[in-house]
């Protein structure tokens, strides 16, 4: 959707009464255009494709499909529409699964029409937005490379990292599966980069099946010198979309990526450095981590707009959690820009309770269910879940974590041009 386009709408209701109401209530905004009115989830999910619409006004209870199913399936087809649920029904049940199945707001029938128009409007800023024109990232890194000359808008994006003091927790699946679904939310000009920096034993293509003949080994001794060319012919890209960082090929040519000086937070330079140079070619950079705050990790850390810090709900874990989520706190990292994931629960059996966690820590921005089956699946056949068995409970809940992600930096951005920017944070180096 260019800016000067109108937000195309489609709405999908059983009742004739109902769209035209709809219909009715959108005329009234002159920057909405209703591209198509349908009666069935099966019609909806026929038509997406030619109708092209930004935002879709989906009823819950259609006959036949549901408005839930349809909603998977629409966006199965279209993954970048926008879909508002509605219901008479304000059960937190219904809006729960909506969300699950995608929808990004839910509205009660009838809606006012400035609820109505209020969400179809911030609908279509989510979809338009791409990081490419949003003010630079909230993280106190500071000095960017200059990236002038490249031409055009600067791209600024937005860095996560993931990140667990102990080992086996999930990162590198959820960091897999959270990279492959952000690059199925957004628009294919949005550019997802995973990078493996777990530099001695990273096995994020292991997770993915790619063999990449070149890695950061390839990048880091002209780290000061890189240009879009270069990155491109070390970079893997993997079948969903995503362009892969691989680590390097033996334990042993780590030490090159670390060589140099340390920055001031006492990061490794050459890394720090090929990070703020991809930070200029991708939207998304989602930085999978070993398990030890070194100088590879403070580098990330440093430059991230977002930590997500993994735990299971077992004890030494989510003590180690809770260690460094302090530690950040120390270094002056606000709470907004860390973000607790809770994966393998089960309420079956005898774990911690994710509300336990939450009280003992802080809320969590998801949580992830126990499925040795799929997950195990995943790992040894080097397909993510997210791919292969999308409509899974976990791959449903690591897709809603992706949307919160997404949500997050346009509220961030929208919200001000913050304060972070000239906020310093105290350097990691200094601290360890
Ligand atoms: N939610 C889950 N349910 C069941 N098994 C899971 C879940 N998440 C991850 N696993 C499994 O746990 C194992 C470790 O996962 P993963 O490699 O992602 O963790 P890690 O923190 O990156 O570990 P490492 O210490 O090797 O870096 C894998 O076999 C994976 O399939
Ligand atoms: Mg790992």
């Amino acid at each position: 959707m260019s800016k000067n386009d109108k937000i195309r709408v489609m709405i999908v209701d059983d009742i004739a009464e109902t769209r035209e109401q709809l219909r009715k209530l959108l005329s009234f905004d002159p920057d909405v255009e209703v591209v198509a009115m349908l009666q069935s989830g099966e019609e909806a999910v026929e038509t997406v494709a030619d109708a092209a619409p930004d935002v879709v006004l989906m009823d819950i209870n259609l006959i036949g499909m549901d408005g839930i199913t349809a909603t998977r399936q629409l966006l199965d087809v279209t993954p970048n529409v926008q879909v508002i649920m509605l219901s008479v029904q304000g059960e937190s049940d219904y809006m729960r699964q909506a969300m699950m199945a995608g929808a990004r707001d839910y509205l009660t029938k009838p809606p006012s029409a400035d609820d109505l128009l209020d969400a179809i409007h911030r609908m279509a800023k989510l979809k338009s937005r791409s990081v490419m024109d949003t003010i630079p990232p909230a993280s106190a890194g500071g000095q960017r490379g200059e990236g002038a000359g490249r031409g055009g808008a600067q791209r600024v994006g937005k860095i996560i990292t993931i990140f667990s003091p102990k080992g086996g927790t999930g990162c590198t699946t959820i960091a897999v599966n959270v990279a492959i679904s952000l690059q199925k939310i957004v628009d294919d000009t949005t550019k997802v980069a995973l990078i493996d920096a777990n530099l001695q034993f990273g096995d994020v293509a292991i997770f993915l099946k790619i063999k990449p003949t070149r890695t950061i080994v390839d990048l880091a001794p002209r780290a000061d010198d890189l240009d879009t060319e270069l990155l491109n012919t070390v970079l893997v890209p993997h079948p969903s979309g995503i362009k892969v960082l691989a680590p390097p090929a033996t334990p042993e040519e780590a030490e090159i990526v670390r060589e140099g000086d340390a920055g001031e937070s006492g990061g490794s330079l050459r890394f720090r450095t090929i990070l703020e140079f991809m930070r200029e070619e991708f939207d998304y950079l989602i930085v999978d981590t070993h398990h030890v705050v070194d100088d590879i990790t403070i580098a990330a850390l440093d430059l991230s707009d977002l930590v997500l810090v993994i735990t299971r709900p077992v004890i030494p874990e989510i003590r180690g959690a809770r260690v460094f989520v302090e530690l950040l706190q120390k270094l002056g990292y606000g709470m907004e820009k860390i973000g607790l994931v809770i994966n393998a629960v089960d309420n079956k059996r005898m774990g911690i309770q994710p509300e336990a966690i939450e009280r003992a820590m802080m809320p969590a921005i998801a949580q992830l269910p126990l499925d040795e089956v799929i997950a195990l699946r995943a790992a040894n056949y080097g397909v993510p879940f997210v791919v292969k068995e999308s409509h899974a409970d976990i791959s449903a809940r690591v897709t809603q974590l992706a949307r919160t992600i997404v949500d997050m930096f346009v509220e961030k951005d929208e919200g001000s041009t913050e304060t972070a920017k000239g906020r310093r944070r105290v350097g990691l180096g200094r601290l360890l």
